[in-house]
């Protein structure tokens, strides 16, 4: 997500450091090695104006120093900065309704305790949609569900902690889940509104990348949620991931996908269901 500050002083400022090609390169190999994220010929653009940007930002002359920076620090936290600059978080609050009703279903049959993991949960309009299906159908009741919520962008998952949000983004939430799991703002926070603490409290918050060698998930889960995210990496990555989900899920469990990722011709050791959800093979 490129910065709306940073975007104007990119316009405002002549004296950045300029991309040319073979920083481009460089910085799209950089990008796919850490986050597994191709980007596409029309992202050019937008890539030259950041990378000028970040390089300005972290105090060196060219985009040349700042990719032999990164690649000369994987530890430093200039790569949130970069990897962050990349993502897409578009999301909303019960994207592809039908998952929900499906999960609601699945869930009522299973015992507890209930496990979901939302893996790229961006700006937490996803994995607050789980927990509010969740906690309806568990009968109000929220001892024994929870919720993981990770994604890669640290700048989005602070944001999706907060858990509040402006009255047009919780548009898509049905009338009654707004009067039972949501505060409307007053005064200074009126026009927005905050999740309340009982669906807050289900839903922990970590960063995790999937395309790094170790995810720190010690549990198992009945669902994972991995929805409109595969589309950015390659078919290899998509499969190396996939059948990591394999081992975190508990017997019966279910991966929902996105509505454009089909992953029939990748995998056989997930079985499509129907609707994007696969269960084990
Ligand atoms: C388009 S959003 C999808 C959000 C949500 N799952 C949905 O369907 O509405 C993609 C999310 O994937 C995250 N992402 C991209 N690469 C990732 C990676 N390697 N590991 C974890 N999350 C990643 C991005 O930061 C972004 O928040």
């Amino acid at each position: 997500m490129i910065h709306d500050s940073l975007s104007v002083s990119y316009f405002s400022s002549p004296a950045l450091p300029k991309a040319d090609g073979q920083d481009l390169t460089r910085a799209v190999e950089l990008l796919h090695h850490r986050a597994g994220i191709l980007l596409g010929e029309h992202k050019k653009d937008m890539a030259t104006r950041t990378l000028g940007l970040r390089a300005h930002h972290a105090g060196l002359g060219s985009v040349r120093d700042y990719l032999n920076y990164l690649e000369h620090n994987p530890q430093a936290d200039e790569w949130d900065h970069f990897v962050n600059a990349f993502t897409i978080n578009h999301t909303a609050f019960f994207r592809e309704q039908h998952h929900f009703q499906i999960l609601a279903e699945f869930i009522r049959k299973r015992r507890k305790p209930i496990n979901v993991w939302c893996c790229a949960s961006s700006s937490g309009e996803e994995p607050y949609t789980l927990a509010m299906t969740l906690h309806d159908a568990c009968g109000q009741n929220d001892t024994g569900i929870s919720v993981l919520a990770t994604d890669i962008d640290t700048q989005i998952l602070t944001q999706a902690k907060k858990g509040v949000y402006t009255l047009d983004r919780i548009k898509p939430v049905p009338p009654e889940f707004l009067r039972r799991y949501f505060l409307r703002g007053t005064g200074r926070q009126s026009g927005m509104a905050m999740i309340k603490p009982v669906i807050r409290n289900m839903v922990t918050f970590e960063e995790l990348n999937l395309v790094s060698p170790s995810w720190p998930v010690s549990q198992k889960f009945d669902a994972i949620f991995c929805r409109n995210t595969m589309i950015y990496f390659d078919k290899a990555t998509q499969a190396r991931i996939l059948e990591r989900f394999a081992r975190l899920v508990k017997p019966g469990g279910l991966m929902f996908a996105g509505h454009s990722e089909n992953f029939t011709y990748l995998t056989d050791i997930w079985r499509l269901q129907g609707q994007t959800v696969y269960a084990l093979a």
